[in-house]
């Protein structure tokens, strides 16, 4: 059952592999969504961007070079781009390439050896894999960016559900859908659509906007139904879980990975404290394996 806040099972804490077990295996795999299943994650996150020839594909990055060997076996593809310190450097664009091109590349020796040969998924492929073993939390990357070189990201998710038949609440219970993005304009395309899947708003704590307040919140709950911010929002602004419950949104963290700093001993006992003693409903974590099931540690 969804509960008032649109989508998660009430009363249960619920654990979002982040980019699959990315602590682990590299991200956005098959080794890495593979493992976020054994590790008992309820969602796994793929990011998508978009190929030259139009196919989503599961990447955080609008670039190749960080989590592929695309200098080697593109080496004269690459684009001059002024990095933001001002530095001159070389990207490989997703998009100035084909699928085709895209699946001659290794995605997993950068993160170890024993990785050799992982490639570039699909979003069908990443469907695939997951489906009937945990939830799919879908991130839409840079929709604003993709529209002007001509694709509709919203659309292609979109047809994409469809076509698995996960395009509606409770369409397959052992795979729930929950779509996110930082662009509020992307989730309102989703409803202009018809898409009636939970959809949730991510907040970076760098570009907050002004959607920090109580306002803020219920403005946001006319194009979703939950807010995703960053982590160091709620701590400069403990206040903003209780604007969010108010407004009728649940509220998602990110992101919880093993090297956890500041006052936590480990990711374990941060996330303990920020969906136990904060309140918050879920968490995007690269160590899906570290969830606590429970307030107290066992
Ligand atoms: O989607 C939640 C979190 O993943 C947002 O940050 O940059 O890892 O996609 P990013
Ligand atoms: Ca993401």
């Amino acid at each position: 059952p969804l509960t008032g806040l649109g989508q998660y099972p009430e009363g249960k804490k619920v654990n979002i592999a982040h980019r699959g077990a990315s602590a682990y295996a590299p991200e956005h795999t098959l080794a890495a969504y593979r493992l976020a299943i054994e590790q008992g994650a309820d969602y796994v996150e793929p990011d998508l961007q978009v190929t030259k020839d139009g196919v989503l594909v599961c990447l955080h990055d609008a670039t190749l070079e960080r989590t592929t060997n695309v200098r080697t076996v593109y080496p004269d593809r690459g684009r001059t781009e002024t990095g933001p310190t001002g530095q001159i450097r070389q990207v490989w664009p997703v998009v100035d390439f084909t699928l085709d091109e895209i699946k001659q590349l290794d995605a997993g020796a950068w993160f170890g050896p024993q990785f050799a040969g992982e490639k570039v998924l699909t979003f069908q492929e990443m469907i695939d894999a997951v489906r009937g073993k945990a939830g799919i939390y879908p991130e839409i990357k840079h929709p604003a960016r993709y529209a002007a070189l001509g694709f509709d990201l919203p659309k292609l998710l979109y047809e994409a559900l469809k076509k698995n038949g996960l395009d509606r609440p409770g369409a397959d219970p052992r795979t729930p859908v929950i779509i996110q993005s930082f662009e509020a304009d992307s989730l309102r395309r989703l409803r202009r659509l018809g898409c009636r899947l939970p959809l949730v708003f991510l907040i970076d704590d760098e570009a907050p906007g002004d959607w920090i307040s109580p306002g803020g919140m219920r403005r946001i709950r006319r194009f979703a139904t939950g807010v995703s911010p960053s982590k160091q929002i709620v701590v400069r602004q403990p206040e903003m879980v209780g604007w969010a419950r108010a407004a009728g949104l649940s509220v998602t963290l990110y992101t919880f990975k093993s090297n956890a700093t500041g006052e936590f001993p480990d990711v374990e006992a941060e996330m303990r404290h920020f969906l136990y003693e904060r309140n918050v409903d879920a968490v995007f974590t690269n160590n899906p394996d570290r969830f606590p099931r429970q307030g107290r540690p066992e």
